[in-house]
């Protein structure tokens, strides 16, 4: 293989975006050979991308298939119970090779390694290295003990790794859009959310280090960057969580300076976040949204419940009145911006009227998207330890099959009130239906496909809407930008 070969990795992510397949460039020319595979939040395949660099300064070169692999490792999720269970089926896929290549190393990495510790190597025999989200860069000792004969494990969280000074393999698909980590961990601590046992205390990272790496994205022709973090919108690079400060002589930034520097970094580049937090969101973001033309008008606001007292059992820190003044806010400010949520059916004790509320604030606020799942209990979380999961699996379902449908109309009328817009495309690659067509995204973060013309990833093109379908925009190109 030689360093201009480009490969593969995958990422499924289990919480918001459906399977995609990455395309990743390789920078050594050595013979042992890692597949990584990322499950989860984009969180998730970000740290990947900061594996996949930690181990290339080991001598590793990604490949896209595991039989021809050294190392596998999976980075995991623990969301909900089934992105536990999908992972352990897929352990299962490997049991074979193991058997003929018994030197083979199977790690598991992220969000499961961490929740479950040690206990994993006793569950599942296959596994030698289990690593818990900040001990990545123990991860090429960690390998190098399994060498000797030992299986082995390191699940401490800090209070201060960002991996600031690693600068990322992209694993990802064509070289156009990549996802930039600002901050790590959550102090939240929402009564249904695995996340603050499995990732730590929040931290943010030094804005020189982000603002670095987007230009560098810039500069090899990326033209996107999606800055990314539990709830972007606390990021405090200099302040404790308790807001004191750390070092006297260093500047305090907060989410709206950063947004503003990055948004500088060049017109060209996009600028998007994920995830804000309702009861965070401040008008000096928005503002700064509104401001910059680069910055994508496009927020994703998880409510979860449309019933305060239900939102207060969450621990989400705002009412169902919070979330919609939250709401008009962006509208006032930026008036085009489109946004999606997060909702949960089914959490402990909600009623049919508490779900009805839920109901009637999707029609009310019409999301341009939503994620919607089932409450899935999770161990030593708060909900876990305070409430009975007491809501029976078929009325869970039935609601969320009641709210995706309130979503489907939504998300319809969302693509309906586009046609006939003529909107700024950024092309991602061929379209996945056919080769004569490119897909990219208008600003808004709909996908949008159209017969190619000229048009190749990266540029920005001027697309005519003509039709839509509830998940996807289609139309010609008008011009080139
Ligand atoms: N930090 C993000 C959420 C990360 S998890 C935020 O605050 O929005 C992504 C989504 O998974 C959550 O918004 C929630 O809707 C869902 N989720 C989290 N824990 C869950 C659980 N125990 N059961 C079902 N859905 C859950
Ligand atoms: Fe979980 Fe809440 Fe933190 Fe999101 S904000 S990661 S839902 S604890
Ligand atoms: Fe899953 Fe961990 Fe992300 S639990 S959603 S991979 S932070």
């Amino acid at each position: 293989m030689n360093n201009t070969d480009l490969e593969k990795s995958k990422v499924i992510d289990e919480s918001r975006q459906g399977e995609a397949l990455i395309l990743g460039e390789n920078s050594n020319n050595s013979g042992k050979k890692l597949y990584i595979e990322s499950y989860g939040c984009a969180m998730n395949f970000s740290d990947s991308e900061v594996v996949a660099s930690i181990l290339a300064k080991d001598g590793f070169q990604t490949t896209t298939n595991f039989e021809d692999a050294d190392v596998i490792l999976l980075n995991t999720c623990s969301i909900r119970e089934n992105a536990e269970v999908r992972v352990r089926k897929r352990l299962h896929d490997f049991k074979k090779q193991k058997k003929s290549q018994p030197e083979l190393v199977v790690g598991i990495l992220g969000c499961m390694a961490e929740r479950l510790k040690q206990n994993l190597l006793d569950e599942e025999k296959l596994v030698d290295i289990v690593a818990g989200p900040d001990s990545y860069r123990d991860l090429p000792n960690l390998i190098e003990e399994v060498g000797t004969g030992q299986k082995a494990v390191n699940v401490l969280l800090s209070r201060e790794e960002t991996y600031a000074d690693i600068s990322p393999v992209r694993l990802d698909k064509g070289g156009v859009s990549a996802f930039v980590s600002i901050t790590r961990g959550c102090d939240n601590m929402c009564s249904f959310c695995v996340v603050p046992f499995t990732r730590g205390r929040e931290r943010s990272r030094d804005p020189q280090t982000i603002i670095e790496e987007c230009k560098n994205l810039f500069e090899a022709g990326y033209r996107e960057v999606t800055l990314l973090g539990q709830n972007v919108d606390s990021y405090r690079f200099n302040m404790t969580s308790k807001g004191e400060i750390k070092e006297e002589n260093l500047p305090t930034t907060n989410f709206a300076q950063l947004m503003a520097m990055v948004a500088e970094v060049n017109p060209l580049l996009r600028v998007r976040f994920s995830t804000s937090h309702p009861k965070d969101l401040t008008d000096d973001f928005l503002e700064v949204m509104a401001k910059y033309q680069n910055i994508c008008p496009y927020i994703h606001l998880p409510v979860q419940s449309g019933s305060t007292e239900v939102l207060h059992k969450m621990n989400r820190g705002y009412t169902r009145e919070w979330y919609l003044e939250r709401i008009a806010a962006i509208k006032k400010f930026i008036p085009d911006a489109t946004i999606s949520t997060d909702i949960i059916a089914g959490f402990c004790g909600e009623t049919e009227e508490q779900h009805n509320e839920t109901k009637s604030l999707m029609e009310e606020v019409k999301f341009d998207f939503a994620y919607m799942y089932t409450y899935s209990e999770r161990p030593k979380t708060l909900a876990e330890r305070k409430y009975e999961d007491d809501i029976p699996e078929a009325t869970k379902s039935r609601r969320l099959t009641e709210i995706i449908d309130i979503q489907r109309q939504n998300s319809l009328l969302s693509n309906q009130k586009q046609l006939g817009q003529i909107q700024e495309v950024l092309v991602e690659g061929i379209s996945k239906k056919s080769e004569l067509e490119m897909a990219g995204r208008n600003p808004y973060n709909s996908k949008v496909v159209f017969p190619k013309g000229n048009a190749k990833p990266g540029d920005y093109v001027m697309v005519k809407i003509l039709t839509c379908t509830s998940a996807t925009l289609i139309g010609e190109i008008i011009s080139q930008v």
